[in-house]
C-alpha cells in the first residue's frame, strides 16, 4: 500500500519536473502543484523534490514550511488566510481573528472536523490600505470586519 503510494508519488513528481523544469526555480511552482493535486506535500514528497532537483531535502523543507500558502498537513476544503502583517494588524485583525475562531469553533493551525474550513495567518497580501485583509482559497476580501465575518462563511458555496 505505502509502497503503491510512493510509486505514484515518484510518479507525479516525474511529471510535474518534465513540466516544470528541474531548476531550482521550478521548487515553488512543482510544490504548488503537488499541494493542489494532493491537498498537502508529504515527507517523502518533499524528498522526492529534493532527489528530482538535486537539492537538500532540508532546503524543500524550509520552503514548504516558510510559505504559508504551501502545506505539509492536509488542509479543508475551504483555507482562509488573515494577513497578520502590520497594516491589517492595527487596522484590527485580531477582532476578526477572534470572530473567525468563534464561528468556526478552530483556532488558527486547525481545520474543522469535517474538513471543511482550515484557518491560517498569512503575510501581507499587497492591500495594505484596504485592511484587515482576508483570503478564501483564491478569493480576496478587504475591509473585513467581525460582523463581516459570519456574511462571508455564509457566501460561500460549501455543499456537504
Ligand atoms: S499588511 Fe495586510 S495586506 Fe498588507
Amino acid at each position: 500500500m505505502l509502497i503503491a503510494q510512493h510509486d505514484k508519488t515518484r510518479a507525479q513528481i516525474r511529471d510535474l519536473v518534465a513540466k516544470h523544469g528541474c531548476q531550482r526555480n521550478a521548487l515553488i511552482p512543482i510544490l504548488q502543484d503537488i499541494r493542489d493535486k494532493n491537498g498537502q506535500i508529504s515527507d517523502f514528497a518533499m524528498q522526492t523534490v529534493a532527489a528530482q532537483l538535486g537539492i537538500e531535502p532540508s532546503e524543500v523543507y524550509g520552503v514548504v514550511t516558510f510559505y504559508s500558502f504551501l502545506s505539509e498537513k492536509p488542509r479543508g476544503r475551504f483555507v482562509i488566510r488573515l494577513c497578520r502583517t502590520i497594516s491589517c494588524d492595527m487596522a484590527g485583525k485580531e477582532e476578526v481573528a477572534r470572530q473567525l475562531e468563534n464561528d468556526l469553533g478552530i483556532c488558527f493551525g486547525e481545520t474543522t472536523r469535517d474538513g471543511r474550513f482550515s484557518l491560517e495567518w498569512a503575510n501581507c497580501m499587497g492591500v495594505c490600505d484596504q485592511g484587515p485583509a482576508l483570503l478564501v482559497n483564491e478569493r480576496l476580501y478587504t475591509r473585513v470586519t467581525p460582523e463581516k465575518v459570519s456574511e462571508i462563511l455564509d457566501s460561500i458555496q460549501c455543499p456537504a
